[in-house]
């Protein structure tokens, strides 16, 4: 056992939404989805497990998570420990350079890093889609982001069948990722709130048969490298994903009037002969998918959108890597 170690991971943007479980516990997507790791939004996380601590110590940016968040850092932890069999407490420090809760998936890289470091720190060897089903109960989107480039993450029945995988890696395709942050506060429901309600929509029956004929549409479309069909895909799944939300029962409303300018806007530069998409998480920011001779102008133009505070430029970013830059 290594004792020490340290994973940087990606967040990742998907094109086809994780949205809605067949089961909790296990968080087996109702849908198969599917993503690209974006390179400028990471976690860097270091883990040592040691027999001095009598429990999990976890800081984010350098403060104590609260009680609810360690609970699920230790869970996670409890599982890497039971595959391990191990049962010593670990330190465990996560570093985001980007701002979390507002539209950027920072649970998809955070359970990402956390899974891989802290199996490398116990001294287990998994494969890359044993780690994706670990990584998985942590976090859907985390599964997402342990390999590099392109991932599909599978709709299964059993824990086993439910894993993703590269569709294709990061030299691929030179996709852009333009993530307009609007709004840096954490939002006021999370994505595991919101997941949970989305049977209580009369939509989302309707919305999970769309979304895994667009899973199909979407793998494909990646591989031929077909953008029109990439972008106009995201952007239904996306309303998709909001409109389940907004009619969800209590409704949730994640848009905020920046939202909509930069929904126009992209609407706007199309109607120019820039090519670009929007898609939206759980949250009110809005991530522009675009191709590298329109993403200069357009990320100009963005950030000069009232409402906007900072744009993060993103290509195709690589899979959850080990590193030896501890932070501690
Ligand atoms: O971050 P999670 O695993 O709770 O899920 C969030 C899901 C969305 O970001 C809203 C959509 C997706 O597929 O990433």
């Amino acid at each position: 056992m290594s004792g020490k170690a340290t994973c940087i991971a990606t967040s990742n943007i998907a094109f086809v939404k994780y949205w809605g479980r067949i089961d909790e516990e296990l968080r087996l997507p109702m849908n198969g989805s599917v993503s690209m790791n974006i390179d400028g939004a990471l976690t860097t996380t270091t883990i040592a497990f040691d027999e001095a601590l009598s429990e999990d110590s976890v800081t984010l940016q350098g403060h104590d998570l609260n009680p609810r968040q360690i609970e699920r850092v230790t869970r996670q932890l409890d599982r890497v420990r039971e595959r391990a069999g191990i049962t010593l407490r670990a330190r465990v420090e996560t570093h985001n350079n980007f701002p979390m809760g507002a539209g950027v998936a920072s649970s998809a890289s955070g359970f990402a890093a956390l899974t891989v470091a802290a199996c490398a720190a116990a001294g287990l060897e998994l494969s890359e889609k044993e780690m994706t089903i670990l990584a998985r109960q942590g976090s859907g989107s985390a599964a997402r982001s342990i390999p590099a480039g392109f991932v599909a993450w599978h709709y299964g029945e059993t824990s086993a069948a439910s894993f993703a995988e590269q569709i294709a890696p990061p030299e691929h395709w030179d996709v852009r990722n333009l993530v307009a942050i609007t709004q840096t506060t954490h939002k006021a429901v999370g994505s595991a709130r919101g997941n949970q309600l989305v049977t209580t929509s009369p939509f989302n029956e309707t919305r999970v048969v769309l979304a895994q004929r667009a899973f199909d549409v979407v793998c494909q479309a990646i591989l031929d490298r077909d953008f029109t069909t990439l972008g106009e895909e995201a952007e239904r799944e996306a309303v998709r994903l909001h409109v389940i939300s907004m009619t969800s029962k209590p409704p949730i409303f994640y848009w905020q009037p920046a939202t909509l300018r930069i929904i126009h806007a992209v609407q706007d530069w199309r109607q120019q002969g820039l090519e670009c998409y929007f898609t939206i998480d759980a949250g009110a920011n809005v991530q522009v998918l675009t191709l590298p001779q329109y993403a200069a102008q357009i990320e100009t133009e963005l950030a000069e959108l009232d409402g906007v505070t900072r744009v993060i430029h993103n290509r195709v970013g690589h899979g959850a890597q080990l590193s030896d830059q501890h932070l501690f």
